[in-house]
């Protein structure tokens, strides 16, 4: 049977996952699949403000570096997660009282210390996370309070003077459809875009949950982001429900994988499709979203689901 990876090298299309490092370390099953079904990774953690920089100005970049050296020996490459976001940030920094000019000289430094430890090595970078709030308007985190909404363009700035060949991207979740959100961000990205920002492409999480009904207008809603020069991408894919799990959920669930695959190889500019996890064993969802699970492409113990097959076809 042909792997994913070799089914979208035919589409020109890199197939990603997040990678949980504990896993890839514990569990030969976890690392073997890791390497053959997949052409780019994630770090579902180990790149974030906490664990990268969890003193001010000391770095620990061992956990990151050990995924890219895994991506190198199985011809896999990078997407970089996450430079600036307003979660899993350290304490350090959420509790400090810092000005607004040295909290920007800490974010300044971050990026480029960060970025230019990994030049060259990574493909693609999520340089701006989950900015927005559902409604449209900015998020208020830490960043917008401070360093007001001109933290983002600055952010691409830096990030491109650190890696000039890294493609940068803006990332965010429930921007799949067409609504107020995704219409806040495409104004976002058009605005930067005009004003010559180094901003390359935006990142679809596709985090869905089969209990809110799947969403419609995915391929028109990237064609929109395509008009404006930019790369598209499927970052985080994960198709959650209520459990108990049973055929026609699953069912469902493998139309929401389907679907948002599908709207990828649509656009000629959707370079990768990513899913956030490949197994229930390890998801984040049952942590974040009570009662929720099964969200996943193989189920516990690595056996096929629905998912699975609808993403093989479709590929
Ligand atoms: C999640 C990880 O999967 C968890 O292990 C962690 O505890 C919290 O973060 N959007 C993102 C990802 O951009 O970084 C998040 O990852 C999931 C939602």
């Amino acid at each position: 049977e042909r792997t994913l990876r070799q089914l979208a090298a035919d589409d020109r299309l890199r197939i990603g996952t997040a990678v949980d490092m504990s896993a890839l370390a514990d569990d030969p099953d976890y690392r073997r699949i890791t390497g053959e079904q997949f052409s780019t990774v994630t770090p579902e953690n180990v790149m974030k403000w906490e664990v990268i920089e969890p003193q001010r100005g000391v770095y620990d970049y061992a956990a990151a570096d050990q995924l890219v050296a895994f991506a190198a020996r199985h011809g896999q490459k990078v997407r970089g997660h996450t430079l600036v976001w307003h979660s899993q940030l350290p304490s350090w920094l959420t509790t400090g009282d810092f000005t607004a000019q040295e909290l920007r000289q800490i974010l300044h430094r971050h990026i480029t210390d960060t970025v230019r430890h990994f030049k060259g090595r990574i493909w693609q970078w999520d340089v701006v996370n989950e900015a927005f709030n559902d409604d449209g308007t900015l998020r208020n985190s830490i960043w917008l309070q401070k360093l007001g909404p001109g933290y983002i363009a600055d952010a691409f700035r830096w990030a491109h003077e650190a890696d000039p060949h890294a493609k940068l991207f803006y990332n965010d979740y429930n921007i799949e459809w067409s609504g107020p959100k995704s219409d806040a961000v495409l104004d976002l990205v058009g605005r930067l875009k005009a004003e010559g920002v180094p901003i390359d492409g935006v990142g679809f999480q596709g985090h869905l949950g089969i209990q809110y009904g799947l969403p419609g207008g995915v391929p028109e809603n990237f064609a929109r982001f395509e008009k404006l020069g930019l790369d598209t991408a499927v970052t985080e894919a994960d198709v959650r429900m209520v459990l108990p799990a049973d055929d026609e959920k699953l069912a469902t669930q493998a139309e929401g994988y389907r679907l948002l695959l599908d709207a990828c190889l649509r656009t000629r500019h959707c370079i990768s499709f990513t899913v956030w996890g490949f197994t229930d064993r390890y998801s984040w969802v049952p942590g974040v979203f009570e009662g929720e699970g099964a969200a996943n492409l193989l189920d516990e113990d690595y056996g096929v689901k629905p998912a699975f097959r609808a993403v093989q076809k479709a590929l």
